[in-house]
């Protein structure tokens, strides 16, 4: 495990909505490092920065149409690692996103594969034999690109029907179409991601993100084959590039971590039950106090169990895909949103605008195969200017409109105002900073997390230091008999501090408590 990540806390970019540096309505990497004091200000010290390469944009940029170009909107691949330099020169890491899985019909790959002449790119796709032939029913297929080329065949698809999927092989191959996910063409496949993590990683970067890590090999039912291939590119990462991270998108750390990824999220898709936490018609979290945690405790034990301490199962504030907590939750909710993430194992990630509530855009117009998930992707809100800060361009020039409420969070305001959100995350993120026992890989046990009730307790224990942290988001004070009785010293709290009296813990309604032991 690359020892950064020890004490990792992410922030997630999503460079189009960041911060505009020449006027053009879009954000860019300059505007991203002339922000990146703010982000260490914060006490972030690692970000992950959504795809940035040349593309037509049909879903946001995870449609690559050059894997070894940064995308002129965001600047050249010399700014890009000028940016890598600015993040080191701070003592913080960067991971880009990798988008393995498809390319965009654009890339030059796909327009050498769709031909009829059989040429090195023929097989870097999955191509059935006859355009009447497509790929119902196969697991990691969502559908099929046909008739759009000489070529006869279908070619399957990933995700959107402008993304092409890759040719990693079948796990198990039925027809002569489809390869081994050890054959020849998938190998080359498999090389060519290498090669463009290569020189990424040579260029600066510390690591990626991975899209949609468990569909590279179709037809992997249970993800053996899939868990092999990560396998296989882990052990080049150890040998060439040590200090490099892996986290997946696959939102089964029981599965992933195996795979030799070093994290994993929790996702809004997948058995984690994730939403329980913050998206759910009753979310653990909202003070109206009808939410349960106990799926999620047992599912998340179940993770920590076959795992066996391998890797960081790493929970999301949010992400470009989900709605974001500002919508669902009010700030002081999220206070104790973020009283949770920052003290849990694995890395946290903060989505760029959840430190200050920044809120979900409902019925926003798709932008860049954005659908619903573009009212997620707003401009960040900086402070009271011109579009709150995000770029000096004519509004109907931004990327996406702006959250037009004239009561929108700002940083500028939160950074200056006592007790704000912004102050609480950063609070927070000092303190697991200051303590080994909140960081990554201290182990948790969950004490109090029972079907329907709160509050909800658990401690981190590292060597010496063991800390016990009592959440109650309900708006009624809640009590709770655990093996631990000693009031110990308060490390942090807020709304109200928990205390232990006759053997019973008292936690205060909309509370969190963070107890040295
Ligand atoms: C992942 C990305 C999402 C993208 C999809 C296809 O889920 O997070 O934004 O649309 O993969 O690449
Ligand atoms: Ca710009």
């Amino acid at each position: 495990m690359p020892k950064w990540l020890k004490n990792a806390v992410f922030y997630e970019i999503y460079p189009q909505s960041f911060q505009d540096t020449n006027g053009d309505g879009i954000g860019d990497f300059q505007g991203i490092i002339d922000r990146l004091d703010y982000i260490k200000e914060l006490g972030c010290n690692a970000i992950w920065m959504n795809p940035c390469f040349d593309s037509p944009f049909t879903d946001a940029g995870y449609d690559v149409r050059d894997y070894y170009m940064a995308a002129p909107r965001y600047g050249t691949n010399e700014d890009l690692k000028r940016l890598f330099d600015e993040v080191h020169k701070r003592g913080m890491h960067l991971i880009l996103d990798l988008v393995p899985g498809h390319t965009s019909i654009d890339c030059k790959w796909f327009q050498e594969s769709m031909k009829a002449e059989e040429n090195v790119y023929s097989h870097r796709y999955i191509w059935s034999d006859s355009i009447w032939e497509g790929f119902e029913g196969i697991n990691n297929i969502t559908g099929s690109i046909r008739g759009i080329s000489d070529r006869n065949g279908s070619c399957a698809t990933n995700f959107f029907s402008t993304q092409p999927a890759l040719n990693y092989g079948f796990a198990k191959p039925s027809k002569p179409w489809q390869s081994a996910a050890d054959s020849q063409e998938a190998m080359a496949t498999r090389q060519a991601m290498k090669d463009i993590m290569a020189f990424w990683l040579g260029l600066g970067c510390d690591g990626f993100r991975v899209d949609m890590a468990a569909s590279l090999v179709k037809g992997d039912e249970d993800g053996k084959a899939n868990i092999a291939l990560w396998n296989d590119i882990r052990a080049f990462l150890d040998e060439q590039f040590p200090e490099a991270a892996i986290v997946s998108e696959w939102g089964q750390p029981d599965q992933s971590l195996k795979g030799g990824f070093h994290m994993d999220f929790l996702l809004h898709f997948g058995p984690s039950r994730y939403l329980d936490l913050f998206r759910t018609e009753h979310p653990y979290f909202s003070r109206e106090g009808k939410g349960n945690i106990k799926a999620f405790t047992d599912k998340y034990q179940e993770y920590v169990d076959s795992t066996n301490g391998k890797g960081l199962i790493c929970i999301p504030s949010s992400n470009h895909d989900m709605p974001r907590l500002g919508g669902l939750l009010d700030e002081e909710e999220i206070k104790l949103v973020f009283a949770f993430l920052m003290s849990m194992p694995g890395a946290p990630f903060v989505y760029y605008g959840d430190e200050i509530g920044m809120r979900y855009q409902k019925d926003l117009r798709s932008v860049e195969g954005g659908f619903d998930r573009t009212g997620t992707r707003t401009p960040m809100q900086w402070n009271s200017g011109v579009n709150a800060g995000f770029s000096s361009a004519a509004p109907e020039r931004l990327y996406i409109s702006i959250d037009p409420d004239p009561n929108r969070p700002t940083v500028e305001a939160q950074m200056h105002t006592e007790g704000s959100l912004w102050k609480e995350v950063q609070k927070l993120i000092v303190l697991r900073m200051e303590h080994p026992a909140l960081q990554s890989s201290a182990p948790v046990r969950f004490l109090y997390a029972q079907e329907h009730a709160y509050p909800f307790v658990y401690i981190r224990e590292q060597e010496e230091e063991k800390i016990l942290v009592l959440i109650n988001p309900s708006s009624k004070d809640a009590s709770c008999n655990i093996e631990i009785t000693d009031n110990g010293q308060v490390l942090y709290s807020n709304h109200g501090t928990a205390f232990c009296e006759n053997g019973t813990w008292n936690v205060p309604a909309e509370s969190a408590t963070f107890i040295r032991l």
